[in-house]
């Protein structure tokens, strides 16, 4: 019971690693010993993380567009060039896309569902057979995906397609939690609350905006790295091991005290 929650020498990918949440989750799984690659559509994203995270650990930055099922396959064949399996799939790029209900645009539908809910299964398919050779009964390999509290309570955002794609992602999970558990692959979809990246930026600019928001947080103030952090280790390490299906909030009890 001393080693529950060493994730050291395990291998994962973070999607969308170089920047806000998915950066956290990089920094923190390196920090913990995992080898880890991660994504941005931009090389100089990726090198600039890898400037930043000099030293603390083992990683690679690989400039993919997760966009289309193309690019996502050409990013899950570069990741096999390397290795030959995967312990654990963060799945936390994803896109918004907020407009009034009368100009909402039919293409924030497609952009969003395919980076927020295709981009995930499609990188799952490809990247089964790693998986698959990563797992174990005693030491399942994971895939977590980052879900939204917009796509588990009518927040208003007018983000349509996003807490649309939120919601698929949460019940994907669990569908895929189904039918990989005989893989001995778990997967969960980690429901995060408000964090403090580009993606809040709106609500954060504005006093009020803010105070309105943390007033409906119970736990007072937004998410931190060691939050989202902390989350993703317990559910990659020992510790998790046996939790498949779930989807997990992360938000200061937003959802679980109302
Ligand atoms: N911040 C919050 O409060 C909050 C709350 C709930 C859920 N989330 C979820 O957390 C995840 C991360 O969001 P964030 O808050 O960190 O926002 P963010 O700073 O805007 O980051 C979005 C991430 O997604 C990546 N991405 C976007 N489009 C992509 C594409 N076509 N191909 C590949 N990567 C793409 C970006 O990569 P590059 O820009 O580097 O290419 C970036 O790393 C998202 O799934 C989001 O829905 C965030």
């Amino acid at each position: 019971m001393t080693n529950l929650f060493d994730i050291s020498g395990k291998v994962a990918i973070v999607t969308g690693g170089a920047n806000g949440l998915g950066r956290m989750i990089t920094e923190g799984l390196v920090t913990a010993g995992a080898r880890v690659y991660f994504t941005s559509r931009k090389e100089a994203d990726c090198r600039a993380t890898e400037a930043e995270l000099a030293g603390s650990g083992d990683f690679r930055g690989i400039a993919a567009d997760l966009s289309t099922p193309e690019g996502v396959v050409a990013f899950a064949r570069t990741y096999l060039e390397s290795e030959d399996k995967l312990d654990i799939l963060i799945n936390n790029a994803g896109r918004t896309w907020g407009a009034p209900i009368e100009s909402f645009p039919d293409k924030a539908w497609t952009q969003v569902m395919a980076v927020n809910v295709q981009a995930p299964f499609t990188l799952v398919r490809e990247l089964l057979p790693a998986l698959r050779k990563a797992a174990s009964a005693e030491n399942p390999a994971r895939v977590i995906n980052i879900g939204s509290i917009a796509g588990a309570a009518a927040e208003k955002l007018s983000a349509y397609s996003y807490a649309s794609s939120k919601a698929a992602i949460h019940h994907l999970s669990k569908v895929l939690a189904a039918d990989l558990a005989a893989d001995n692959i778990t997967v969960n979809a980690l429901v995060p609350g408000y964090f403090p990246t580009s993606m809040t930026s709106h609500i954060r600019a504005e006093d009020e905006k803010l105070t309105g928001l943390l007033e409906r947080v119970p736990l007072g103030r937004m998410g931190t790295a060691a939050d989202m952090v902390g989350t993703c280790i317990f559910l990659s390490s020992r510790a998790g091991a046996y939790v498949t299906g779930v989807n997990l909030s992360v938000d200061g009890g937003m959802l679980g005290c109302r």
